[in-house]
This record gives C-alpha cells, sequence and structure tokens, in this order.
C-alpha cells in the first residue's frame, strides 16, 4: 500500500521541476496524479515518465490565472476519477527585478500565476474534498521569510502563499481539510536556472546563495517532493496551517 493509494492528487506546474517530481513521486505511492500546466510538451512528458513506472496518470494544459479553465479541468477530473483528494499548487513565474525596475504589468503577472493561480485552484477544489483526506500543499519559498535580492514581486507574491494558506487552514480546519505550505531553499529546477541566468555574471550570486545553504548545496526536487508526500498524506494528519522549511538550513537574508 503507497501512502497516497486510492487518492487523486492534482499538482499545478507539474510539467517541470518540483512539481514534476511531485506528480511522479505522488504516483509512485499509488495517487492518481493530474498534471495541470500551461506547458502542455512538460505536462505529457510528467505523464510520460509515471506511466513507464507502471503509474497512473494525466495531463491537462491550463493556465492557472484562468478561472474558466481551472474550473473545466476539475470538472473534467471529477468526471473522470470522482474526486480530488489532494491539491498541490506549485506553478510559479517571476521576472527578477527590483521593485523600481518591475512594470505594473510584470508585477500583475507575477500575482496573476503565484497567488491568483493558487487561490483559484483552492476555490475549485475544497468544495470537491472529502473530509480526512483533504490536503492542500502550496509551494512558498525561504524567500518568504528571508527576503532576497532582486526578485520583489516574486518574493511578495510568495509570502501573501503563505498568510493565504495560514487563513485557509483556519476557515476549513473543521471540514477535515488540511492546508500548509513549504518553503523550498534554492532547488535545482528550470527556475532557479532562469533566476541566476539573470544576471550577467550569475557566479558570485550562485555562490552567495549556497553560502546560505549549511548544508552545502542547492535542494534535488525530489527532496521537495517528499515533504509534499509527507504533508499531503495521513503522515501529517495533524498537521495544518504550517509551514515547512525545505531548505538546507537556510540562514540569514
Ligand atoms: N526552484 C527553486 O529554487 C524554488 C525555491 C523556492 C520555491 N520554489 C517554488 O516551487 C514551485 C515550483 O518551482 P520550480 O522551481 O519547479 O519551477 P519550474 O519553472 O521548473 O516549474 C514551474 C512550472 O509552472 C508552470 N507554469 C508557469 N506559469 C503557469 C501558468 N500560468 N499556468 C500553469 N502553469 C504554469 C511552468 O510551465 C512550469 O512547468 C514554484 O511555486 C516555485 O516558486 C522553487
Amino acid at each position: 500500500m503507497g501512502r497516497l493509494t486510492e487518492r487523486v492528487a492534482v499538482i499545478t506546474g507539474g510539467g517541470s521541476g518540483i512539481g514534476r517530481a511531485t506528480a511522479v513521486r505522488f504516483a509512485e505511492q499509488g495517487a492518481v496524479a493530474v498534471v495541470v500546466d500551461i506547458d502542455a510538451k512538460g505536462a505529457a512528458t510528467t505523464v510520460e515518465l509515471i506511466e513507464k513506472d507502471g503509474g497512473t496518470a494525466c495531463w491537462f494544459e491550463c493556465d492557472v490565472t484562468d478561472v474558466e479553465a481551472v474550473d473545466s479541468v476539475t470538472k473534467s477530473v471529477i468526471e473522470r476519477y470522482g474526486a480530488i483528494d489532494v491539491l498541490v499548487t506549485a506553478a510559479a513565474t517571476s521576472v527578477g527585478k527590483k521593485i523600481p525596475d518591475t512594470l505594473p504589468e510584470e508585477w500583475d503577472q507575477v500575482f496573476a500565476v503565484n497567488v491568483k493561480g493558487t487561490y483559484l485552484w483552492m476555490r475549485a477544489c475544497i468544495p470537491l474534498m472529502t473530509k480526512g483526506t483533504g490536503s492542500i500543499v502550496a509551494l512558498a519559498s525561504q524567500l518568504a521569510i528571508s527576503g532576497g535580492l532582486s526578485n520583489a514581486a516574486y518574493i511578495a507574491s510568495k509570502g501573501a502563499i503563505v498568510s493565504l494558506c495560514r487563513t485557509a487552514a483556519n476557515d476549513h480546519a473543521s471540514e477535515g481539510i488540511r492546508i500548509n505550505c513549504i518553503l523550498p531553499g534554492a532547488t535545482q529546477t528550470p527556475l532557479l536556472d532562469r533566476s541566476f541566468g539573470r544576471f550577467k555574471d550569475p557566479a558570485p550570486y550562485i555562490e552567495r546563495s549556497l553560502s546560505r545553504h549549511p548544508l552545502g548545496r542547492f535542494g534535488q526536487p525530489e527532496e521537495v517532493a517528499n515533504a509534499a508526500l509527507f504533508l499531503a498524506s495521513d503522515y501529517a494528519s495533524f498537521t495544518t496551517g504550517t509551514e515547512l522549511r525545505v531548505d538546507g538550513g537556510w540562514i540569514g537574508g
């Protein structure tokens, strides 16, 4: 028996990085993995990886900022599988700029994907979740606590996700739905590569970031996926409204 046997898990941003690793891990543990991403190719690749190992998965192309698309995918999942037990919100974007350089439309886009996308998926799934098995895991970031450099909109959006999860956890605890977030440190994914790639000379920024991780390295997506598995499963049955740091012991801002 896997830890998520007979659970249906929707993973937004499941076409890459942490979302993909989470979908793969959940499927290994018996879940039906519903991979949602704006990148159809990435989502399809995740499903191929899962099916190759004998798991069950499907994918939907969906922009998490589009309320009609979110509601329509949710409806299709219910028609196909009859339930949504677990939601992981990993879809995210960033522009990598300080406040004066961030255009208002860039700010709006980051908040639309990271915060509104989280809210829209929670809004769609919470009413469908079953008492006792319902679990939501949102990907925030350790940067929400420490702050960071040249990434104002992204980091503010991650702070909003932390607050959203705390209040949602209060609102829905009596319904037996647990809502938590994960605060990853720097994790080796395309998003991290893009973040460092924005600097003309990334080397000192990579060095600086590494020095903040006492374990002496960046995280792997699978290590964050393991934390998501804990929070999504019954092993975390008394855990709600919390932030789990998966950050190699990150120190300082
Ligand atoms: N990698 C890190 O260092 C790190 C650190 C802290 C937090 N996180 C968080 O972890 C989560 C996953 O990040 P990752 O590093 O795996 O990133 P990633 O870029 O590898 O994957 C993000 C996925 O989100 C999808 N996406 C983007 N916009 C979308 C939209 N509008 N609708 C649907 N899908 C969309 C992308 O297509 C991509 O597949 C994010 O929430 C990120 O903020 C990552």
